[in-house]
C-alpha cells in the first residue's frame, strides 16, 4: 500500500498524517498498553458507556414505560441500531437487525433458508470457518433427522490456512441448497470475494450467506453490490459493542416475504404485537427475524459504539487498516524474520482482512511474554499470534513499539520462562 521506513520517527510521521486519528479519543485506552486484540473484543468507548448509562437511567425513570415513554425508542431499538449497522455495509436500513448471538443467528438463517428439494439438499460450508458455525449447522441437520455426513458438504483447504476460491466455486454443485462461508477467515485473515461467490452461487440456484464476524466495522463491504441472501456477525469485535454483545443479522429484502425459520413475538408486526393474537405475523423487515424481547442494556452498548462511526467513511477505516497491517508486515519482514517469525496471512490487499497472522514455532510462549510486556495479543493454537491493529484506536507508533517489544523478547529470551502451550481462553 505504501513505502515504509524503519525507526520511530517514521511511525510518528504516519500518525501525524492519519485522518481518523482523533477517533482514538473515544476509547478507553491505557497508557503503556498496546491493544492488538480488537478482533476478539473491541475496547470500551465513552460512547458505549454513555448509552448504557442512559438506558439504566431510563429504566430507573420509566420502569415498564421504558418501551414507549422514553426519548430513545427501545421498542424499535433493533430497527434503529439495525439501520446504523446497515450503513457500514451499504445495505438497506430495513435489511439489518440486531438479535441473539452469531451462533443462534446461524441456526436462524439455516432454519429460514434451508429448503431441500429433491436432490438439492446439501448445506455447503468450509473447514476453516470458526467452528461454532459448523457446530450449529450439524446440530440443525440432526434435529431434522438428517445425517450430517450426507447433508453437510465441506470445502477443504489445500494449505490448512486459506481457501482456494476455485475450490469453493467447484463445490457449488446442483445438490447444494444453501452455502454459509466466512468473509474473513478468523486465523489467516484471508478475505473472500463475496460478490463473486454470490454471483456464481445464484447462477447455480444456491442461497448464500456470510459470517462477517471478522470484517464488520473494518472492511467497507458493499452489500448493494454483493447482494447475498443473508449474513450474520458478532458486534463485539471491531465494532466494540461489548463482551458478548447482541449480534447482527442481514436478510436481503427480496426474502422478507419468507418470514423467519425460528419465530417469536418480538418479530411480529409491531402494530399488532401487543394484541397477542394466536397467529404470528412477521414484521416485513429484518426485524421480523427477532425472537424474544431485546436485551436493552446490551443493545445500548452497541448503539453507543456505533455512534463513533457516524460521519466516518468506511473506506477510510479500511484504508487505514490495510496501511497499518502492511506497515506491520514490513516491520516483521525487516526486523523479525531473522528470529523465525513468518507472516501467515495473504499479502495482497484484495484478499486480506484486518489482522496479521504472525507465525512462530514458539508462538504460545512468545504470546505470554508479550502479555507480560504490556501487549494484548491473541494466540490461536498451535502457532499463530493474531495482531489486529484496530484502525479506530491503534496508532502507527503502537505497531512500531509492538515490533520493538517482540525484538527485545527474542533478544533477551524473555519467552523461555513460559511453557509453549495455550491457556484456557486464548
Ligand atoms: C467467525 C466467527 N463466528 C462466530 C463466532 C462466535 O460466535 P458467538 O458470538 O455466537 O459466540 C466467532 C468468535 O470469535 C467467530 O470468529
Amino acid at each position: 500500500m505504501g513505502t515504509y521506513e524503519n525507526g520511530r520517527a517514521f511511525a510518528e510521521y504516519k500518525d501525524s498524517l492519519d485522518p481518523i486519528a482523533h477517533l482514538r479519543n473515544h476509547f478507553y485506552t491505557k497508557e503503556n498498553q498496546i491493544y492488538m486484540d480488537g478482533n476478539s473484543l473491541g475496547l470500551c468507548s465513552k460512547d458505549a458507556e454513555r448509552a448504557v448509562l442512559r438506558a439504566l437511567e431510563d429504566w430507573k425513570t420509566y420502569g415498564i414505560n421504558i418501551w414507549s415513554g422514553a426519548p430513545t425508542n427501545y421498542f424499535l431499538y433493533h430497527d434503529v441500531i439495525g439501520a446504523k449497522l446497515a450503513r457500514l455495509i451499504n445495505a438497506k436500513p430495513e435489511e439489518v437487525t440486531i438479535c441473539a448471538n452469531t451462533t443462534l443467528n446461524v441456526h436462524q438463517c439455516i432454519a429460514t433458508f434451508y429448503k431441500p428439494e429433491g436432490a438439492r439438499n446439501k448445506i455447503l460450508i468450509d473447514e476453516l470457518n470458526f467452528p461454532t458455525d459448523r457446530y450449529a449447522i450439524t446440530s440443525f441437520v440432526k434435529s431434522r433427522g438428517l445425517d450430517p455426513e450426507k447433508t453437510v458438504k465441506v470445502i477443504h483447504s489445500r494449505d490448512g490456512k486459506t481457501l482456494n476460491e476455485e475450490d469453493i466455486l467447484a463445490a457449488m454443485t446442483e445438490d447444494v441448497a444453501v452455502a454459509l462461508l466466512p468473509s474473513v477467515l478468523y486465523r489467516s485473515a484471508q478475505l473472500l470475494d463475496l460478490e463473486r461467490l454470490t454471483k456464481v452461487a445464484h447462477e447455480k440456484g444456491i442461497i448464500i450467506g456470510f459470517d462477517l464476524c471478522h470484517s464488520i466495522g473494518n472492511i467497507d463491504h458493499d452489500f448493494a453490490k454483493i447482494d447475498c441472501d443473508f449474513a450474520l456477525w458478532c458486534n463485539y469485535k471491531y465494532l466494540s459493542g461489548g463482551p458478548g454483545a447482541i449480534a447482527g443479522l442481514y436478510i436481503n429484502a427480496r426474502h422478507f416475504s419468507r418470514g423467519p425459520g425460528l419465530s417469536g413475538w418480538w418479530g411480529n408486526r409491531k402494530d399488532t404485537q401487543f394484541e397477542l393474537r394466536d397467529t404470528f405475523e412477521h414484521a416485513d423487515n429484518a426485524g421480523g427475524w427477532q425472537t424474544g424481547t431485546g436485551a436493552v442494556l446490551s443493545l445500548a452498548a452497541v448503539d453507543g459504539a456505533l455512534d463513533i462511526y457516524e460521519g466516518v467513511d468506511m473506506a477510510a477505516v479500511r484504508a487505514k487498516s490495510l496501511d497499518l497491517t502492511a506497515y506491520l508486515m514490513y516491520l516483521i519482514d525487516t526486523e523479525l524474520s531473522s528470529y523465525g517469525f513468518t507472516v501467515g496471512n495473504p499479502r495482497e490487499d484484495a484478499v486480506r482482512g484486518g489482522h496479521v497472522a504472525l507465525e512462530h514455532a514458539e508462538a504460545a510462549r512468545i504470546n505470554e511474554a508479550l502479555k507480560a510486556a504490556g501487549v494484548v495479543p491473541d494466540f490461536r493454537y498451535p502457532n499463530v499470534i493474531r495482531l489486529a491493529p484496530q484502525p479506530l484506536y491503534i496508532r502507527y507508533t503502537d505497531v512500531y513499539d509492538l515490533v520493538q517489544i517482540l525484538k527485545t523478547i527474542m533478544d533477551t529470551g524473555a519467552h523461555l520462562k513460559y511453557e509453549n502451550k495455550a491457556g484456557t481462553v486464548a
